[in-house]
């Protein structure tokens, strides 16, 4: 290794050390490193390194009173998505309906009774997970979000996975796994085993309403949950 190489390592190292790290911290181990205990250092260091809450409140400010694309004329609230920054498993469904337009959440509706309780039988609490949309406004008269609106949402949802990072993504109904996984293969081929997207494991699986008109079809979503839980060594 040249001598340039190692003072370049040298002052990266003093500057964490100065930074009050004692070892240098992996993506994930950010809230768990041993700090000095100087508390007015300790809020710099979160923000700037590894701070998930504060990266969704910033793309939350971003985002602002958006009025990218033609949805944002007939939308009452934006629908951001909401749960843990550090959720192992991501819901990302298609778009809000009456009920999230109104209360700015996703998922409260019927549907969003069903993906709660599909949650809980999973072992799980809402606010362990995160949920999101592939696009954040409600399309007028609850019709499939367009082409247009898609592509100029779609950096949000890309942008929230990117900072939650989760282990595994499990998208509700055809506009988002074909929107994540960019194909055109109906959800019917494309639920029951796991793809990828960007190196994270992606689960395409039945959109809840698609469930709340057809019920029979519940336990092939609750296969492809299983299928998750296993995955994440929970069962
Ligand atoms: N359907 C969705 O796809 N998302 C919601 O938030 C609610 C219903």
């Amino acid at each position: 290794m040249g001598r340039e190489m190692i003072n370049a390592i040298r002052d990266s190292l003093i500057f964490y050390r100065e930074l009050g790290f004692q070892y240098i911290p992996g993506d994930r181990d950010i809230g768990s490193c041993k700090v000095h205990t100087d508390p007015s250092r300790t809020p710099f260091i979160k923000e700037k390194i590894n701070d998930p809450d504060a990266e969704l409140d910033s793309l939350r400010k971003e985002i602002g009173d958006c009025h990218r694309c033609k949805l944002s004329s007939n939308r009452t609230h934006i629908v951001f998505g909401e749960g843990s920054s550090r959720a192992e498993i991501m819901f990302i469904g298609e778009a809000p309906g009456r009920e999230e337009d109104i209360q700015a959440r996703p998922f409260v509706g019927d549907a969003g009774k069903l993906l709660t309780s599909l949650i809980e039988k999973m072992g799980l609490r809402r606010d362990e997970v995160y949920i999101g949309n592939i696009v954040k406004c409600r399309p007028p008269y609850n019709r499939d979000p367009e082409e247009d609106e898609i592509d100029t949402c779609r950096q949000f949802i890309e942008r929230q996975i990117d900072i939650i990072k989760p282990r595994v993504i499990i998208s509700l109904g055809r506009i988002s796994a074909q929107s994540l996984l960019n194909t055109r293969i109906p959800i019917s081929k494309l639920r029951g085993r796991f793809w990828e997207y960007k190196g994270i494991a992606l689960m395409p699986t039945f959109h809840p309403a698609y469930l709340l008109r057809n019920p029979k079809d519940k336990w092939l979503t609750w296969q492809d949950a299983m299928m998750v839980l296993e995955r994440l060594g929970r069962k």
